[in-house]
């Protein structure tokens, strides 16, 4: 496959931005959709370094049922568009909000994708900077501690109020300042976030087109220089489609 001779002088370097809205179609509620509550909390709530120590045991519950809710769930033709485009695009980069795995199940390589919020199977210390991939552990029901020093061991994303971890955000950065895209999709978020918007923008600075993939109006809306207001696994094979010859 390659890129369509129309697209070929400005589609070659990527830029996808992906969020919870991605993962919908296969089952994983959305932040701030209807789906989202847990027990009748809020996860805007239960996702904060303040919840985890009010609580320890009941967010370790939370994070185990969604571990649960993701190995069972598959990815979806969204996810799988994009992993195509990145396989036709000279230079690629996908930035995910999305924590689960999906995007890798879907095929697409570690170096392509930066998790900037984290990975849920992944559990860190809360103390020190020992941390473990819990991919294929047995679910457990007590708090983990850490063996390096004993502390609450909690999972490996980044909540509200913490900063983004350092050297997620250099690969952006260094993949932003490198070149503008021709092309930058932003799909399913948001966009509740500065730094989403600041990339989307900085990449698509030169001119590239800024395609935003939600069914909802976001504030990245009135940038975007194409609307697509559909769910991401109906409209993204077909914008992929239209990209690349095969
Ligand atoms: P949200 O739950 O805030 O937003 C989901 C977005 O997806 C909304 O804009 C929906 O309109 C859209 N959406 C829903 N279904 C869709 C579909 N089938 N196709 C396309 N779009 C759809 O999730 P995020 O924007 O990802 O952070 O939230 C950003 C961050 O806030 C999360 O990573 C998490 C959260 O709190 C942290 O935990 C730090
Ligand atoms: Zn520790």
């Amino acid at each position: 496959m390659e890129i369509a001779a129309v697209y070929r002088s400005y589609v070659v370097r990527v830029l996808v931005i992906t969020g919870a809205g991605v993962s919908a179609e296969s089952g994983i509620p959305t932040f701030r959709g209807k789906d989202g509550y847990w027990r009748n909390l809020d996860p805007i709530k239960l996702a904060t370094p303040e919840a985890f120590a009010r609580d320890p045991e009941l967010i370790w519950q939370w994070y185990g049922e969604r571990r649960h809710r993701i190995r069972d769930a598959q990815p979806n033709a969204a996810h799988k568009a994009i992993t195509n485009l990145a396989q036709c695009a000279d230079e690629f980069l996908l930035v995910t909000q999305n924590v689960d795995d999906l995007h890798e199940r879907a095929g697409l390589a570690k170096g392509e994708m930066v998790q900037i919020h984290g990975d849920i199977f992944v559990t860190k210390c809360s103390r020190c900077d020992f941390e473990q991939d819990q991919e294929h552990e047995q679910e457990r029901n007590d708090v983990p501690r850490c063996t390096k020093c004993g502390a609450l061991m909690r999972p490996g994303v980044v909540w509200f109020g913490e900063s983004l971890l350092a050297r997620e955000m250099e690969r952006v950065e260094n993949y932003l300042q490198r070149d503008p895209c021709g092309v930058v999709i932003v799909v399913g978020t948001t966009a509740t976030f500065g730094y989403i918007i600041d990339w989307a923008l900085r990449a698509s600075r030169r001119g590239g087109e800024l395609i935003e993939v939600n069914p909802e109006e976001t504030p990245l809306s009135r940038f975007a220089t194409q609307l697509v207001r559909e769910p991401a696994a109906l409209a993204l094979p077909r914008i992929v489609d239209q990209m690349i010859n095969s």
